[in-house]
């Protein structure tokens, strides 16, 4: 399927040396640089546009009011041979969360296991870059955080917990894809509610509350109000279990305490908590990764329901998208454009490189 002819297009190694440009320009070391533009261009080439280089704007407007330090360096200290803390020094989410999974592959490699606690944290997008990083190195992954307050515990009507995403990976075999479930305990990630209000967008009834309580389809409205938890209070249940492995656990701001991205007047306080996990424990490499084949081979081979043409595994529409926009670029609409290039003028870098 190709991605709408209206669209502005570029290329995702563009989009990738644009974004290190302005963070750099901003005063954040290349190497860290490089990957917080990394997890936010994988973003927009699996499609979760709603965490990619549009963020840009608000993290650096939190860089200028010296809410988030650009230059900060996350700190690691050994805990037990396979725990490990990090300390992200209010630096950008993304390093801190690298990271952490880094350190944690390299306690599986030696130990089978590695869990490593990040606190003072921010943002670091889509949880799904850290499950590939954790994929590419052959292992198996949870990836939690918590977040600013948006979504109601179930029977209460303000915000109090975050839309904290789950996420969880494996390896697949030869003839399958890796699986990489990363989702948000609410109906809809709450960046899509950003996303169609940059595009000018309505949003589907069923996915937030305006204010006064009532079902919206208005982006502002729904800011305004609380993100729906997914199955009631099971997915106020899951916002509730990422507060306590990334909050209470590790230090970092918990129950409610945690800055949204989007404001400017005080550091965000993160928390995460990382597992890396060798899929050969308890058998082969061969022998797990051809049960991961059957796994696959069952899923999407499963009886469809009435009106559906393909069952996709957890993470198989994001790698589809991937595949496609590596060939034919990411699609933005002229809004998200101005918006990063006003921030190239302010920096005095190059705009952003466009192939059409
Ligand atoms: N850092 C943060 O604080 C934060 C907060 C909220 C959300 N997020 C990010 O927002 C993103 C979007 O979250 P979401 O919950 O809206 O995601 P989503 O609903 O689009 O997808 C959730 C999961 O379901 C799978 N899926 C979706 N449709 C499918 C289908 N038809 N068949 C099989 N599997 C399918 C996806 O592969 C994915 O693993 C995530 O990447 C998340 O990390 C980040």
């Amino acid at each position: 399927m190709a991605e709408t002819a209206s669209s502005i297009v570029v290329k995702h190694p563009d989009a990738e040396a644009f974004v290190a440009s302005l963070l750099e320009a901003s005063g954040v070391p290349t190497k860290n640089a490089k990957i917080v533009a990394w997890g936010l261009v994988q973003a927009d080439l699996r499609g979760v546009e709603s965490h990619g280089i549009n963020r840009i704007p608000s993290y650096l407007a939190r860089t200028r009011n010296g809410v988030l330090d650009p230059k900060a360096e996350p700190t690691i200290t050994q805990v037990t041979p396979v725990v490990a803390q990090v300390d992200g020094n209010n630096g950008f989410g993304f390093p801190a969360a690298h990271a952490a999974m880094e350190t944690a592959i390299s306690m599986a490699q030696t130990f089978g296991i590695g869990m490593v606690s990040v606190k003072h944290s921010n943002h670091f997008g889509m949880s799904a870059w850290i499950v590939r990083q954790a994929v590419d190195a052959g292992m198996m992954s949870l990836v939690f955080t918590n977040s600013s307050p948006a979504l109601p515990v179930w029977g209460g009507k303000s915000q109090l917990m975050g839309v904290s995403p789950i996420a969880c990976g494996a390896p697949g075999g030869e003839n399958s894809i890796p699986f990489i479930l990363d989702m948000a305990p609410s109906v809809a990630a709450r960046g899509k509610i950003h996303k169609a209000l940059r595009r000018g967008e309505k949003i589907p009834k069923g996915w937030a509350l305006d204010e006064e309580g009532k079902p919206t389809d208005d982006p502002e409205r729904a800011l305004k109000g609380v993100m729906l938890p997914m199955g009631g209070p099971k997915g106020s249940a899951l916002a509730i279990m990422m507060d306590v492995f990334s909050g209470v656990l590790s230090g970092s701001a918990f129950a409610g305490g945690v800055t949204s991205p989007y404001d400017m007047s005080a550091p965000g306080d993160v928390g995460h908590f990382i597992v890396a996990l060798k899929p050969d424990l308890f058998m082969g490499l061969d022998e797990f990764r051809q049960r991961m084949d059957v796994l696959y081979q069952r899923v999407v081979g499963s009886d469809k329901m009435e009106g559906v043409d393909r069952i996709y595994f957890p993470g198989e529409i994001e790698q589809l998208t991937e595949e496609r926009r590596i060939r034919e670029g990411i699609p933005f609409v002229q809004a998200e454009i101005d918006a990063l290039n006003a921030e190239a003028a302010r920096l005095g870098v190059e705009k952003i490189r466009q192939v059409r």
